[in-house]
């Protein structure tokens, strides 16, 4: 990661977070350039999740600072929030659509909510950006009727609606076929590549973070134990080494 030239992204400084006496983050640091992509690994319970609200502000922190797009995260009120997270999608790992509007209405709910575009061009933009994700001409679909692949995909459509600079992705392909979530990835790397958005990939799939091809963050007992490429990953010792070894990945391969 160049920090030195590149603008900074997501600037996280000594976060901590706790749930009543259960300590999650215990000082994380990090800092990401514009339009880099940051795969996040870690077993389960790790924080993963609570790491990943916390650059949206659906969490507050205990104590540290979260900044993104150069602005403040932590610290604000909710509706203060409102205009940045217009431009910081979370797309949650269920997909987190509306089950009683159609395909089509949940992927235009925000263009609907946040711009003053006329239906005409709603209608376009909905059918340009389910085009993007392999899923032309669905919108008359309810959410019951899609699989947990292309459920992601409407999700993913609906949170690349208002152009996010920021992407954040909670475990996007849990749950699915190893050729659906090799899809799922491509469509991450490349939508990052094309819109030169920062995104930040949540996951426990180690073949996933390898195809991203992003930087690397390790989270264990609520820091990041380690921030680097795959190839540095491979040559580390100790509980990553276990883990990526679990994942099937071969350490020194
Ligand atoms: N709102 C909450 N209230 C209380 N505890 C919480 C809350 N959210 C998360 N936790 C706890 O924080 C810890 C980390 O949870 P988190 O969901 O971030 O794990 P994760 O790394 O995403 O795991 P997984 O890979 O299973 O999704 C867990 O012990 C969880 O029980
Ligand atoms: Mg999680």
């Amino acid at each position: 990661m160049n920090t030195h030239t590149s603008q900074v992204a997501i600037r996280v400084a000594n976060v901590h977070k706790a749930f009543g006496r259960k300590k999650v983050l215990c000082g994380i640091n990090l800092e990401l350039p514009c339009g880099e992509l940051l795969v996040v690994l870690g077993g389960s319970g790790s924080g993963k999740s609570v790491f990943l609200k916390h650059l949206n502000g659906l969490l507050p922190p205990d104590e540290g600072e979260v900044e993104v797009l150069g602005e403040k995260v932590s610290g604000r009120p909710e509706a203060e929030l409102i205009p940045l997270r217009r431009k910081v999608s979370y797309i949650f790992q269920q997909g987190a659509l509306f089950d009683s509007l159609t395909v089509g209405e949940n992927v235009a709910f925000p263009l609907s909510e946040h711009t003053n575009l006329t239906a005409k061009e709603v209608r376009h933009k909905v059918a340009r950006l389910l085009a993007r994700v392999g899923l032309s001409g669905t919108e008359d679909l309810m959410p019951s009727e899609l699989s947990g692949g292309m459920r992601k995909r409407v999700a993913l459509a609906r949170g690349l609606a208002l152009e996010p600079q920021v992407i954040l992705y909670d475990e996007p392909t849990a749950g699915l076929d190893p050729l659906t979530g090799e899809a799922i990835t491509e469509l991450i790397r490349d939508v990052g590549k094309e819109t030169c958005a920062t995104s930040v990939v949540v996951t426990h799939d180690l073949l996933v973070a390898q195809s991203l091809r992003g930087t690397l963050a390790y989270l264990s007992n609520g820091v990041f134990t380690f921030i680097g490429t795959i190839q540095e990953a491979m040559r580390e010792q100790g509980e990553l080494a276990r883990f990526l070894r679990a994942g099937g990945l071969h350490v020194g391969a």
